[in-house]
């Protein structure tokens, strides 16, 4: 029970690897929100958490389901900031990307990741406590072709990581990246074109020799949510096979 009590907020926690995320947290004794554009209510009564239908690119929606959490739990001690556009995202050449699409996927990877942080970091400097995971791509380092919008707002994610942990590492709050590889969640495996990616050329480029699996992140979720990361800040958690090195 390494999260007992800790108040965890997992942002597109209803479905794909946000919801393993959840069920993890939950499972080690956190008290778990979830918020989702996508339905979380029946996995939230599950887990004895909360639910809170929020669109993550909106800052009054944001505020609001933070300001929930707070209310009803009177505390946030875990941030993950889960929540993109990316298993629906066509495959598509950076000419061919529509500019409107760009802004869209800004607005949720990024400016989303910002606007939780912007409400839930003032709560946990407060408390002089708290984590805060982003979580990010191995397509950052590799520089993978045909999702430019997807991999420059998880680039951004990673830049503002590091920034943040200077800002609020003198609170003891501390920030860091979880890193997938291509893993086989649902929302992927139900999208041909992604899981052909998931062939023998994504293997090829593992240490490890075999594909991924939401199961396989929650090792690298737990330590970064509890005491056991408590001096790791800024940093970057590859889960990958071995994939690239950060
Ligand atoms: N699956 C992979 O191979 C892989 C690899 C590297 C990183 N990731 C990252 O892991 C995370 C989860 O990936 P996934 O495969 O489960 O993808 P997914 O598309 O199934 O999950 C995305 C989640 O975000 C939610 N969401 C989308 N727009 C939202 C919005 N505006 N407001 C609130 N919630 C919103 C969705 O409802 C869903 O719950 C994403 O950040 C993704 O970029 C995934």
């Amino acid at each position: 029970m390494r999260i007992r009590d800790k108040v965890c907020i997992v942002t597109g926690g209803a479905v794909g690897i946000g919801r393993i995320y959840a069920s993890a947290l939950a499972a080690e004794g956190g008290r778990v929100a979830i918020l989702d554009i996508a339905d979380g209510e029946g996995l939230a009564a599950e887990l004895g958490g909360i639910y809170l239908k929020t669109d993550v690119s909106d800052a009054e929606q944001v505020q609001d389901a933070v300001a929930a959490v707070k209310a009803r739990f009177r505390r946030i001690d875990v941030l993950v900031n889960n929540a993109a556009l990316f298993s629906a995202l066509p495959l598509a050449r950076y000419d061919q990307i529509a500019p409107d699409l760009w802004d869209r996927v800004m607005a949720v990877n990024l400016r989303g990741a910002f606007l939780m942080i912007r409400a839930v970091g003032p709560v946990m400097e407060a408390q002089q406590s708290g984590r805060i995971i982003n979580i990010t791509s191995g397509t950052t380092y590799k520089g993978m072709p045909q999702m430019l919008h997807y991999v420059s707002s998880k680039g951004g994610l990673v830049a503002m990581t590091r920034c943040l942990s200077r800002e609020l590492g003198a609170s003891n709050v501390c920030i860091n990246n979880l890193s997938p590889g291509l893993i086989l969640s649902d929302s992927i495996k139900a999208n041909a074109e992604h899981v052909d990616m998931a062939s023998d050329r994504v293997i090829a480029s593992r240490a490890l020799k075999r594909h991924g699996y939401p199961e396989d992140l929650i090792g690298a979720l737990l330590f970064l949510a509890s005491d056991d990361s408590a001096f790791v800040t800024g940093q970057t958690i590859a889960v990958d096979g071995g994939s690239v090195n950060t």
